[in-house]
């Protein structure tokens, strides 16, 4: 593994399956009565997050936590930012700290690899969105939760049709997507009106169609996103309804899918447009249970990137049930 997640090009597919089995062994541990491994103790993690967030900030708080890493939480409202403090002062104000990791948040794409090249830090840079381009722990934590459905655990991507349908243009998670899904060999297919696919989708490793209706039979998991009116300065197509009618998925669509078929959403969900509410709470749409993948997998790519060369759970000796897990970087740190 690279020292930063920048990108989910930075994955090779041997660290892309590194990360998704190390957050199966994560995703055990949430199953424990006590959901801590004394791994990251003494560690720093700082969540960096100038645009708004509910799930990935929660996120990486609750996989840094479980890991017993102290975390600090540093939101751009009601900081110096809004006095007019630069990333690069923000930075030196965090390396002061003795941050080990800088979870960052950015409007502006570049950002996290701003920071990861600047030399302003020493820790580690994980990419938790930065502006249109890219935001590859959902990305992990997507292809985790379709290993899951659709392959097994332990199994890779291979062959499994992915359709990923809406605003392609403004998606930092259809990006990473797309280029993690290429790594571990799934096929990729984008649907969204011409004027939401970005200039040069053609180069991307992957399929484009307009036409929602004549690709759902061929889907295994079906990638809803938001469309990012935020990120919009003008108009995309000619009403919400129209959209909704071509690009939204509801329950006569949902039932064209193969049976095995998944429904995927990053979040936030805008009911009503992109997903029906008959979807979006039916047991095939797994955007809830994303939420929680999110934990394991961000959970892993800490404890990868903060230097987990040894197991970071125990194989050998089971642990009871019962009692707190015990590492092996934990039982080694116990004796020193
Ligand atoms: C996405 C994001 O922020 O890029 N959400 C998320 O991380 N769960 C997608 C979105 O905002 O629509």
């Amino acid at each position: 593994m690279k020292r930063h997640l920048i990108s989910a090009a930075d994955l090779s597919r041997d660290d892309a399956l590194l990360v998704l089995d190390t957050a199966e062994e994560m995703a055990r541990v949430a199953d424990r009565p006590i959901k801590k491994l004394p791994t990251l103790r003494g560690r720093t993690v700082v969540n960096l997050f100038f645009e708004d967030s509910t799930r990935t900030r929660i996120s990486f708080e609750a996989a840094a936590k479980r890991l017993s890493a102290d975390v600090i939480n540093f939101s751009a409202k009601g900081s110096s930012v809004s006095k007019g403090e630069s990333l690069k002062d923000t930075a030196l104000t965090l390396e002061a700290m003795g941050a080990d990791a800088v979870v960052i948040r950015h409007g502006s794409s570049g950002a996290p690899h701003r920071l990861a090249t600047s030399g302003w830090i020493n820790g580690s840079v994980v990419n938790a969105g930065d502006g249109t381009h890219e935001h590859p722990t959902q990305a992990l934590l997507d292809a985790f939760t379709m290993r899951r459905h659709l392959s097994g655990v332990g199994r890779d991507l291979e062959g499994r049709r992915v359709t990923i349908v809406g605003d392609i243009l403004h998606s930092r998670v259809a990006r990473s997507n797309v280029l993690l899904l290429g790594t571990l060999g799934a096929r990729v297919t984008l649907v969204a009106p011409p004027t939401l696919l970005p200039i040069g989708v053609e180069q991307w490793p992957c399929e484009v169609s307009y036409d929602l209706d004549a690709v759902l039979a061929k889907t295994d998991a079906l990638m809803m996103l938001r469309v990012q009116s935020e990120r919009m300065n003008a108009a995309f197509f000619p009403t919400e309804r129209e959209y909704t009618r071509r690009y939204g998925v509801d329950g006569p669509r949902m039932a064209v899918l193969p049976e095995h078929a998944i429904v995927m959403h990053p979040g936030p969900m805008n009911r009503g447009m992109e997903i029906t509410a008959e979807v979006a709470d039916s047991p095939r749409c797994t955007v809830v249970e994303q939420v929680a993948n999110g934990v394991s997998t961000r959970m892993a790519v800490l404890y990868l990137l903060l230097g987990g060369s040894e197991p970071a759970i125990a194989t050998t000796a089971p642990v009871p049930e019962t009692a707190p897990a015990t590492t092996a970087a934990a039982r080694t740190e116990e004796s020193k």
